[in-house]
């Protein structure tokens, strides 16, 4: 697959600062969303990373639609939502109680009997919710990933078999106990969004940010991010950067 015609870089030298951008690039994206098609829709990541960013964006001042924001979760682990590693307990917690969102404009992965029960229910609702036929893929306005040390991104893990899904907009991924299994958004759906932003920090995340960026043939499940049409953005700290060959890659902000 060809690179998306718009990649940036951009290294935050403040933590502040890569927060204060992407809560504009959210208002700028939702704005836009809202304006052309009513409702501004937005899946969302877990994992470490993003949580002092939504807890900024939960006291932000910038004026969000948040009644015509439908959220979504990129991937979750398979554990209650009371679990300390369930991604939507953590963005319940860290965000959504803190803000006046209608319960219908949140979209959760249910936990059922099985991961693969999960995943063709969170399809189904997807399909209902996007309104499409057969065949037919979301196009989110946003996803916000992540990227774990070895490379992967929502639960797409590399080696994975789910990698190489084409039809289904979520699957089941079987991880061990420690990480638990999981129910990921697929490949095409990532693809298809719209915007899709990559949040990393911190200086473990330094050597796998310079194999995602500067050696794209390595097939990571991080590099096969590649949005068809829509713009794709990095977003990284002084540490997670630091490894990279700033002049042809990052702009440093
Ligand atoms: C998850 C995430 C996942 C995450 C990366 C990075 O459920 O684990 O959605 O894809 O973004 O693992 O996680 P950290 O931010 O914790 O390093």
């Amino acid at each position: 697959m060809k690179r998306p015609e718009k990649r940036e870089v951009l290294v935050f030298q403040k933590r502040e600062k890569l927060y204060d951008f992407l809560i504009k690039k959210w208002g700028e994206i939702s704005r836009k969303a809202i304006q052309e098609r009513g409702i501004f829709t937005i899946a969302l990541s877990g994992g470490e990373t993003p949580v002092e960013f939504y807890q900024k964006l939960a006291d932000s001042r910038e004026r969000l639609a948040w009644g015509k924001t439908h959220i979504f979760l990129a991937d979750e682990r398979f554990v209650p939502f009371e679990h300390a590693d369930s991604n939507y307990g953590m963005i319940r917690k860290d965000l959504l109680v803190r803000l006046s969102l209608p319960p219908q404009n949140v979209h959760t992965i249910q936990i059922y009997q099985t991961p693969e029960i999960s995943a063709e229910k969170y399809e189904e609702d997807l399909r209902m919710f996007f309104n499409l036929e057969k065949g037919e893929f979301p196009e989110f306005d946003l996803i916000l990933l992540g990227i774990g040390v070895e490379g992967h991104t929502a639960s797409l893990f590399p080696g994975d078999s789910a990698l190489s899904e084409t039809h289904r907009l979520t699957v089941a991924v079987h991880l061990d106990e420690e990480r638990h299994d999981r129910v990921t958004l697929t490949l095409p759906v990532i693809n298809r969004a719209r915007q899709v932003i990559f949040l990393v920090s911190g200086e473990e995340k330094s050597e796998i940010m310079k194999e995602v960026l500067e050696k794209p043939e390595s097939n990571l499940p991080a590099s096969m991010v590649r949005p068809v049409k829509g713009e794709l953005f990095f977003l990284l700290d002084e540490e997670a950067g630091s490894l990279l060959s700033q002049d042809k890659t990052a702009l440093k902000k």
